[in-house]
């Protein structure tokens, strides 16, 4: 099967697409035909290994498994003797930050892993990109624990995880605020934000709005910067380490005190959470936003242009007609 495939950590150019044996699945496994993947920063972040950390999980010297890619959809060819919630020609879609495999023709997925039917109706392209930043965003809104009526910024609204966030925090009843610039602005609007400030001709921090939940979608601001900004019990989190790790620190030590607290919850996604994600868009409540669709010979530049830290919303790779 046709695959790309990275042997080393390093630029987007240590990929290669090529040919590698077909997986065949266990007998708890399924075999899924794979039409449609995203090139995102969870795969860019693990193939660069910029964060020595990562290693830890994906290998410490060389990458254990070669094929990432971390979100998928596609068709169910071929099932283990043991599955019973899933049958071929189902159409699914998930997500796999372990094994990933997204990237290639053909992977194959535990029964239990994180991955749910999708509904006839949705196309492969804009069904790819349901699960990595809406998983990341859904983890952190449950963390701050959101309430129905609270004042919610999201800095860095244009993300993969910062335009799901503006729809999911609508769907938990929040009022938000979101950061963006001038281009974007309609397009923020469209995703549900009350309110937007437009970066390029205005400065967020001399808002007189408090916030119970400021969440840096692109991990630019810092705790420093925003506490002034949060209400007496107010919640920040950001999706990046910050400068020197402090992010980790300030969530150590924050929760220990009452008032204003950074946390850094560790992302998790389940069947459940994907099911959940899945049925929002089914209601029209969450649309993943599209930005640019690849070729997989086009891989290479599918990651350039991730990396460059303008993508609006999500890049689509077409594995499959
Ligand atoms: N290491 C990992 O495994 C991992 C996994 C997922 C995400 N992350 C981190 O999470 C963050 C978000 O990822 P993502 O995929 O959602 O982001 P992304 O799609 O790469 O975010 C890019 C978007 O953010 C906007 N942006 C950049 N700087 C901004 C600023 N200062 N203010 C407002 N908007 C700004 C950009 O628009 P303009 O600049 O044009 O305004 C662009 O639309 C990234 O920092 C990423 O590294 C890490």
């Amino acid at each position: 099967m046709k695959a790309a495939i990275y042997t080393q950590y390093g630029p987007p150019e240590v990929v290669q697409v090529t040919e590698i044996q077909k997986p065949v699945p266990l007998k708890n496994e399924v075999l899924l035909r794979v039409y449609a993947s995203t090139v995102n920063r969870t795969d860019a972040g693990f193939r660069s290994a910029e964060y020595f950390i990562s290693r830890f999980w994906s290998g410490l010297f060389k990458p254990k498994y070669q094929v990432l890619g971390s979100e998928f959809v596609g068709v169910i060819e071929e099932i283990g003797v043991d599955v019973k919630s899933f049958k071929v020609g189902d159409k699914i879609v998930g997500f796999d930050d372990k094994k990933f495999g997204g990237h290639a023709e053909y992977l194959t997925l535990n029964d239990s892993d994180a991955f749910a039917i999708l509904p006839e109706g949705f196309t492969f392209t804009e069904s790819a990109a349901l699960t990595e930043g809406s998983h990341y965003a859904l983890v952190n809104i449950r963390a701050a624990n959101v309430q129905p009526g609270q004042n919610v910024l999201v800095y860095g609204a244009t993300g993969a995880i910062g335009s799901a966030a503006v729809q999911l925090l609508k769907h938990f009843g929040a009022h938000v605020t979101a950061v963006c610039n001038t281009p974007n602005v309609a397009l923020v609007k469209s995703l549900g934000a009350d309110f937007v400030i437009d970066y390029l001709t205005e400065d967020f921090r001399k808002t007189s709005l408090k916030f119970d939940f400021i969440f840096d979608a692109v991990g630019k601001s810092s705790y420093a910067v925003c506490k002034n900004l949060l209400t007496d019990k107010g919640i920040y989190i950001s999706t990046e380490l910050g400068n020197n790790g402090i992010n980790i620190l300030l969530a150590l030590i924050t929760p220990i005190f009452k008032g204003k607290k950074l946390l850094f919850p560790i992302p998790s996604i389940s069947q459940k959470d994907v099911e959940f994600l899945r049925d929002l868009a089914q209601r029209g409540e969450f649309k993943p936003v599209i930005d640019r669709i690849y070729s997989l010979d086009q891989i290479v530049e599918a990651y350039k242009y991730v990396e460059s830290g303008q993508k609006i919303g999500n890049v689509i790779l077409k594995i499959a007609e």
